[in-house]
């Protein structure tokens, strides 16, 4: 294992807006370098980060972002695969259309970033994969049976991938934020979102801090022996 390098080289979906656009900043501010991606551009200019604009779920794309990293940096530490969509919905009122873009964007994608991310993180015996789900799985929250289906099976591969990939050192660990107040739950009615809030343990809005606290844990060198695990803010 590799760890003689404190600047780690991150890779981070979704890195356009909210919690993937505060995390870019903040390795940016830690030192770290970091590629970030989205479908639109984001013009954040710093010596450390270079974006690629592509969608998540195009394995073309996918694969030759990873085969830059791979010649700009020889290697990857990291994979924050933050890039997610939700459609709050009613069962009956959802498309099978939107039910195919959710799972291809939260969990083909997810799949993606982490097969590929392996195969560079395997040459230094290191790496951390770090998935996103959400507190709409253990409240199977009414409106959101795609979202929380989505991101159930973001949580099964997070377990098995980190069993498929402990033999390379790499740990794959997952975070389950509360609501946060970013661009995916604007549209949520208040009432609804206080509902939610009142099925926590701590009964507030999710903040920044609170996400990359959690990552913090995850990805340092330290903490090699945690894996397939899936830590809900908030007390869910
Ligand atoms: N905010 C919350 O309350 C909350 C709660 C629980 C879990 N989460 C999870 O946290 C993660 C981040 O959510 P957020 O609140 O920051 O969402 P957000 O503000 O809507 O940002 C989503 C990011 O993902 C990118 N993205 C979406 N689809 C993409 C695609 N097909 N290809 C490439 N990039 C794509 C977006 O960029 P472009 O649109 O430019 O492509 C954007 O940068 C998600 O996985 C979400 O499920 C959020």
């Amino acid at each position: 294992m590799d760890t003689s390098h404190t600047q780690q080289v991150i890779l981070i979906t979704g890195s356009s807006r909210g919690i993937g656009l505060y995390l870019t900043h903040y390795y940016l501010n830690a030192g770290h370098i970091v590629i970030g991606c989205s479908r639109s551009e984001l013009s954040i200019e710093h010596q450390n980060y270079q974006h690629f604009s592509l969608d998540v779920a195009s394995e073309i794309d996918v694969k030759s972002l990873f085969s830059s990293i791979r010649k700009r940096h020889k290697r990857l530490d990291v994979l924050i695969n933050n890039a997610g969509i939700a459609a709050m919905n009613h069962a009956m009122l959802t498309p099978l259309s939107t039910v195919e873009k959710i799972f291809s964007t939260n969990v083909f994608a997810s799949f993606l970033f982490c097969r590929e991310a392996v195969k560079l993180m395997r040459k230094n015996q290191y790496g951390r994969i770090v998935n996103f789900s959400t507190v709409a799985v253990p409240f199977a929250l009414e409106g959101e049976a795609i979202y929380a289906a989505s991101k159930s099976a973001v949580e099964s591969l997070t377990q098995t991938l980190a069993k498929e990939f402990s033999e390379f050192g790499v740990t794959v660990n997952a975070i389950g934020p509360t609501p946060i107040q970013t661009d995916l739950i604007k549209n949520v009615p208040d009432d609804k979102l206080n509902k939610l809030l009142e099925k926590q343990s701590i009964k507030r809005f999710g903040e920044m801090a609170d996400v990359s606290n959690v990552i913090d844990f995850y990805i340092k060198p330290e903490s090699s022996f945690i894996t397939g695990q899936i830590l809900y803010l908030g007390g869910a």
